[in-house]
């Protein structure tokens, strides 16, 4: 069993009561993403000025940035209803095809984890997407035929960690994607001090920027430090409770997460890149195995923050570390050929 980490930005079970408390329920109330906020905001409207449901949408980004709340809000904004599901939970064609017959028009359908689906449940959804319509197959061999049932309109919200394990025919359906990205220290500052007066915990500005630095962009991760350093001032606390700057450093500290949000696992791996493979390039499976974590998990969830703050650059032979890598490690890149070419992460990004 692998030891939770803080920093996961992952959901844990207990956490879902947090979460739902301070989650935004509507679009003026989900900081940051102003982009994708401003298109969402354009297609709930016209919608609405026509009288008919939103079109189906696409949210996808690295896990704890919003795309379940922006699909709840969505329905909310519409005052429409939502039913959650999500792609492995949908077993057989029939499933979903029940579901589908008992939604009304309008109502949301949000499929999370939407590159899970299998193949039979996905010929489901195209016709239901398209057309309104649930292609069903009646009888067996040479006598069997298909008819066609017509459903309500409704909306379908599909969100993903992973746009590329999506389907062309699936993503094709959906008349409008959004990428959510990380969010700024800013936004995460404006979250942080929501959710704090939601919880009731009395937070400094100081003591927000500091713990909005280190929440790596997700606003889950920023919501569970707050509880943690909340806890802490209580327990070791000298100001009554209150969260200040020295109080959530000292929180940070004894969780091992350092100013750049990072936790003992990203460092070990950093560490790994620098004394064991000279800096890179190395494989996603080697990284994996050095901290003894999934691929999935270091491909969705670890390097592309690591790549965000430029400490790892992606390169055609492997991840690099880039002179910010090292520095970060207070380590001295080796000379030569090699170090001047991590000076340019980003020339080879996907
Ligand atoms: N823009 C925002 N403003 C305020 N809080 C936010 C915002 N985005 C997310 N949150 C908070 O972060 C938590 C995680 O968000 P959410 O569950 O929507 O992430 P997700 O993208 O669906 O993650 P996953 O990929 O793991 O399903 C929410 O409970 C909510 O409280
Ligand atoms: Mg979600």
């Amino acid at each position: 069993m692998t030891i939770e980490r803080i920093t996961s930005a992952d959901v844990a079970d207990e956490e879902l009561a947090l979460e739902s408390t301070v989650r935004p329920r509507r679009l003026d109330e989900f900081a940051g993403q102003d982009r994708v906020k401003e298109n969402l905001g354009i297609l709930i409207d016209a919608a609405q000025h026509r009288s008919e449901p939103v079109d189906h949408v696409l949210l996808y980004g690295p896990p704890g940035l919003g795309k379940t709340t922006l699909a709840n809000i969505v329905a909310a904004e519409m005052g429409a209803q939502i039913r959650t599901t999500s792609g492995p939970a949908i077993e057989r064609a029939g499933d979903l095809a029940a579901v589908l017959t008992s939604l009304g028009k309008g109502d949301v359908l949000f499929i999370d984890e939407i590159h899970r689906l299998s193949h039979a449940v996905e010929e489901i959804l195209y016709p239901a997407m398209e057309d309104f319509a649930l292609d069903v197959v009646l009888g067996k061999g040479p006598g069997a035929r298909t008819v066609r049932l017509q459903i309500e309109h409704v909306t379908v919200i599909g969100a993903t960690t992973r746009v590329g394990a999506i389907t062309g025919p699936l993503r094709d359906r959906f008349g409008a994607t959004y990428r959510l990205d990380y969010y700024t220290d800013a936004e995460l500052e404006r979250i942080l001090r929501r959710s704090a007066e939601i919880l009731g915990v009395s937070l400094t500005d100081e003591a927000a920027v500091l713990v909005a630095r280190r929440s790596r962009g997700t606003p889950r991760i920023a919501n569970r430090l707050l509880k943690r350093v909340r806890d802490y001032a209580q327990v070791r606390g000298e100001t009554e409770g209150a969260v200040t700057e020295a109080s959530a450093a000292d929180a940070l500290a004894l969780l091992e997460i350092d100013e750049r949000g990072l936790d003992a696992m990203d460092r070990q791996l950093l560490r790994a890149i620098a004394e064991h493979h000279g800096g890179g390039p190395v494989g996603l499976a080697t990284m994996a195995a050095t901290v003894s974590e999934p691929i999935e998990t270091i491909e969705d969830v670890v390097e592309p923050y690591l790549m965000q703050i430029g400490l790892l650059a992606r390169t055609p032979r492997g991840r690099q570390l880039t002179a910010g890598g090292w520095e970060h490690l207070g380590l001295a890149p080796p000379a030569g050929p090699a170090a001047a070419s991590v000076q340019q992460p980003g020339l080879f990004d996907a």
